[in-house]
């Protein structure tokens, strides 16, 4: 039989190193978090170089709020944020960042420098931290916002060093990232350099097309279909690509929560669901979506990384991305709608709430496994320009 071993709390420094590990697992995951805070500062242009791929360094310099001199060691603490105060808050979280723990994080497996001022002060404030040490906080001049710089990630980690893929692998998750950033936010003007190289260069417009032109020309552009659907729980916007430009890979698929980057696999599903068969086995449909839900009705707090999230109602979420797809792409909204069963259920179809809870009902309860008559189209049942309904008799 094995003997009990003592037990024993781990240092700060050890845990701080266990935790940061969850936050921040490759360079493209440090310039995600310092993107999303320069976002939620209110920045309208933020500028992302890196050099070795992100691993030698990376700077983020953006035109937010900034940080006010007497929070700056505070804001490197581990749960430490100005985003939330109560446990109440996680219920409803409106800005990227919430968790108060990617400064610390980043800080704690890198060297770090952060120059910052706000509106109208004086002057700024530097601070330089190693492995977590504070080693420099002084007064400093600097410009309006903040500007952080990344050297040597991981090198106090060699377990996670050593398994960073090539510079130019991490350099091309760090643009992948940025895509994204990009197509999130068309309203904020982002500029990624590699090496010196420009990259990417949104025009920070507010147009998500300018945005999707930025990243895949403009090529794609006569073959996207703007979605735009309210179900009065869901508001799907954003577009779809035809299936001449699908994909063998999720390269082109970018979903957003609210306008956060999200992965879901659902919503993926529920987005190819609505091509049926006429994407290729294998093939996957261009799009750039944003699901935006009542904060209340998503939880955004299930993994650190916060790209992981929970509707209360994922069937409804991943049904409205079938049908608001479906919409785009002018496809009937649901096989198995009948005029008879919308016009004999005597309901005013005065919304396009009413037509979805037609829609939904047919999905849960088909009907008695005779063909539809007709199948009805979305512009059938209303009229393009104003949406209205049509009058059905
Ligand atoms: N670029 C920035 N401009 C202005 N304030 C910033 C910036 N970056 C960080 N901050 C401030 O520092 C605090 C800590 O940042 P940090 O990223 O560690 O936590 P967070 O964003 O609150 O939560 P999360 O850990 O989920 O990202 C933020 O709450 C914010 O007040
Ligand atoms: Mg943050």
């Amino acid at each position: 039989m094995q003997t009990a071993k003592r037990i024993q709390v781990l240092s700060k420094h050890t845990a701080n190193q266990i935790a940061a590990g969850e936050v921040v697992e490759r360079p493209a995951s440090i310039v995600k978090e310092l993107v999303e805070n320069s976002i939620d500062a209110g920045s309208t242009a933020i500028t992302i170089e890196i050099n070795g791929g992100g691993i030698d360094y990376i700077k983020i310099t953006d035109n937010g709020s900034g940080i006010l001199a007497e929070d700056v060691p505070t804001a490197f603490l581990r749960h430490a944020t100005s985003k939330i105060s109560s446990a109440d808050d996680l219920g409803h979280i409106s800005t990227l960042g919430f968790r108060g723990e990617a400064l610390s994080s980043i800080a704690a497996v890198s060297r770090l420098t952060m120059r910052t001022r706000t509106k109208n002060a004086e002057s700024g404030t530097k601070i330089h931290i190693e492995g977590g040490d504070i080693k420099e906080c002084a007064e400093c001049g600097c410009a309006e916002g903040t500007a952080i710089e990344v050297r040597n990630v991981f090198y106090n980690v060699p377990a996670r060093l050593k398994f960073l893929k090539s510079q130019r692998a991490e350099g091309a998750a760090i643009s992948d990232y940025a895509a994204r950033a990009i197509m999130g936010n068309p309203g904020v003007s982002i500029k990624l350099l590699n090496n010196g190289k420009v990259i990417y260069h949104s025009p920070g417009d507010g147009q998500l097309r300018s945005a999707i032109f930025c990243i895949y020309g403009g090529e794609v552009l006569p073959h996207i279909k703007e979605v735009d659907y309210d179900d009065g729980r869901f508001r799907i916007t954003g577009y779809v690509g035809t299936e001449s430009i699908s994909r063998p890979n999720r390269q082109q698929q970018s979903l957003y929560i609210n306008s956060r980057y999200v992965r879901s696999q659902q919503i993926s599903y529920g987005v190819q669901r609505a091509f049926d068969t006429r994407i290729m086995v294998g093939k996957f449909p261009f799009y750039v979506l944003d699901i935006g839900v009542n904060y209340e009705d998503v939880d955004v707090n299930v993994h650190p990384n916060k790209m992981e999230v929970r509707f209360k109602d994922e069937q409804g979420a991943v049904r409205a991305a079938t049908i608001a797809t479906r919409m785009a792409l002018g496809d009937p909204v649901a096989p198995t709608i009948r005029r008879e069963d919308i016009i004999t259920k005597k309901t005013a179809f005065g919304s396009i709430n009413a037509l979805n809870a037609a829609v939904r009902q047919e999905i849960v309860q088909p009907t008695d496994g005779k063909k539809p008559d007709k199948q009805l189209s979305y512009s059938e049942l209303f009229k393009p320009a104003d949406k209205s309904p049509l009058k059905l008799k």
